[in-house]
């Protein structure tokens, strides 16, 4: 089983890997976004709650954020068992802790965090992009500056909190996503043991 949590600021590719992990590693994604997206697209009472602060830019509050993805575990347990790519999720240090005592009261761990480190100019132009193709409600440029903000001050902090933890990956995320997955895949395969330990059965 391997938990593998894929970090970075918004836009810098954490969906488009996580695929390309679920492939390699036989994961289940959870992409806290996509679940509070879907809230709001069904119109749920934590829909209308979520969409006051992602309309704003701003984070779930920490609370009701850890209570959901425990929720989301624990409603697909026999996929979760068999280990989770966490897209979005940590966000603030309050979530990383929470995070870790879910991991161990479910006898298991984080093995890796992927950091995904890209340009800001980069990052603005690929969600004004996205913003036009997909019509996704929060890539406007006045929420993305707003993102980029909080992901500074709430967010980024998580960094050096998973490389004192020893379980940072930081990935150079500009180039074709083939070549930053291939990045990724080498920085996993030849650090963390518990893969050269799947691989090997
Ligand atoms: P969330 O959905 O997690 O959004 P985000 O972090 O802002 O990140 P994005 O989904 O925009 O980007 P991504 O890193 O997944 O990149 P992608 O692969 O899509 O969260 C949305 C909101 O929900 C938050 O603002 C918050 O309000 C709330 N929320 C969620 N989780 C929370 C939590 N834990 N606590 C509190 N609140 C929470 O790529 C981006 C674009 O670039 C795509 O169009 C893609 O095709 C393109 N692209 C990808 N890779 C490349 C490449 N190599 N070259 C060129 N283009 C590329
Ligand atoms: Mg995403």
């Amino acid at each position: 089983m391997l938990n593998i949590v894929i970090f970075g600021a918004p836009g810098s590719g954490k969906g488009t890997q996580s695929d390309n992990l679920i492939e390699e590693y036989g994961l289940h994604h959870i992409s806290t976004g996509e679940v509070l997206r879907d809230h709001i697209a069904r119109g749920t009472e934590l829909g209308k709650i979520a969409d006051s602060y992602i309309s704003k830019g701003q984070l779930i509050p920490d609370d009701l954020m850890i209570r959901v993805l425990e929720h989301v575990l624990d409603a697909n347990p026999e996929k979760t068992e068999a280990g989770v790519i966490f897209d979005g999720f940590p966000r603030t240090i309050e979530q990383a802790k929470a995070l870790k005592e879910m991991m161990a009261k479910r006898n298991t761990k984080v093995h890796a965090v992927v950091g995904l480190e890209v340009d800001e100019d980069e990052l603005i132009q690929r969600m004004i992009n996205r913003g036009k193709q997909t019509g996704r409600a929060d890539d406007t440029p006045e929420t993305i500056k707003q993102r980029l903000k909080v992901y500074h001050s709430q967010t980024q902090p998580l960094r050096d909190y998973y490389i004192s933890e020893g379980k940072y990956h930081g990935i150079e995320g500009s180039g074709k996503v083939e070549e930053i997955f291939d990045r990724i895949r080498t920085s996993l395969n030849e650090r963390v043991p518990e893969i050269a330990a799947m691989k090997a059965e």
